[in-house]
């Protein structure tokens, strides 16, 4: 939503697909178009794109996954460049975030100018503390090398896989996110408790929410007061929909 990218596709397993979609429905009410796919086996990232290929048609594309998340100063900005790059320019653009494990995520190795001259998944030995976080903004062609590229040894078609290809092509950029930025990452229990209360701090202390999605639609202008209202109301006795109305 802060690159302006409205119409979304999500995939998810065949089990827990109908779930996400009695959560979100069509997206309508946020002024949005959700699409649903399911993935019917967890064979990697980048099937995502074939998986979406009608989806996506003949424009660029964004990927997020649903366990990463981001916050900090200016990433609207960031996330709307990258998309613009990829439209405009075809340009690939990857973010990358200083780590203390490495080893669990793709890693880009840098030269000293910061430009991205290798990339690993979950390499024994990283080159640098440096982890590409889980959004990626690309042009059309990604479809292509999706379909050029082999499972890993792990049976997953790699994203990694996809951005080595737009780094050999000379088409990829980095960018990397400051140490003032957070990214946590939620798969596992503990993971998902730590960011947990790192955005209970955050929201307590500023009595404002973090990725508010119906405060977002408000504020980009995507719906207007009286859709907001009519959000707020069926939510009116539980604190999310108060502060709703408060807005
Ligand atoms: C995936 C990607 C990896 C990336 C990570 C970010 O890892 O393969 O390159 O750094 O997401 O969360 P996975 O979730 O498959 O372990």
């Amino acid at each position: 939503m802060l690159a302006v990218i409205m119409e979304i596709l999500i995939i998810s397993t065949p089990a827990d697909l109908p779930a996400f979609e009695r959560l979100l429905g069509s997206g309508q009410e946020l002024g949005l178009r959700f699409t649903y796919a399911e993935q019917p086996a967890p064979e990697g990232l980048a099937q995502a794109f074939l998986i979406g290929e009608s989806f996506i048609g003949g424009d660029s594309v964004a990927l997020v996954l649903g366990d990463n998340i981001f916050y900090g100063q200016g990433f609207t900005h960031m996330l709307m460049e990258a998309n613009r790059r990829a439209s405009e320019e075809h340009l690939a653009t990857i973010f990358g975030y200083s780590v203390n494990d490495a080893e669990r995520y793709g890693v880009a190795e840098l030269d000293e100018q910061e430009n991205v001259i290798g990339i690993k998944e979950k390499p024994a030995v990283p080159k640098s503390n440096i982890a590409v976080t889980g959004v990626y903004f690309y042009p059309n062609q990604v479809i292509s090398i999706a379909k050029s590229i082999r499972p890993s040894a792990r049976g997953e078609l790699e994203i990694t896989d996809v951005n080595q290809a737009f780094m050999r092509a000379g088409r990829l950029k980095m960018n990397k996110l400051s140490r003032g930025f957070a990214w946590l990452d939620t798969g596992t229990p503990d993971s998902l408790s730590v960011a947990s209360h790192f955005i209970e701090t955050i929201e307590t202390r500023q009595g404002l929410k973090v990725a508010c999605l119906e405060e977002i639609a408000f504020r980009k202008g995507w719906i207007d007061r009286s859709q907001l209202h009519r959000l707020a109301q069926a939510m009116q006795h539980n604190a999310y929909g108060k502060y709703l109305l408060k807005l």
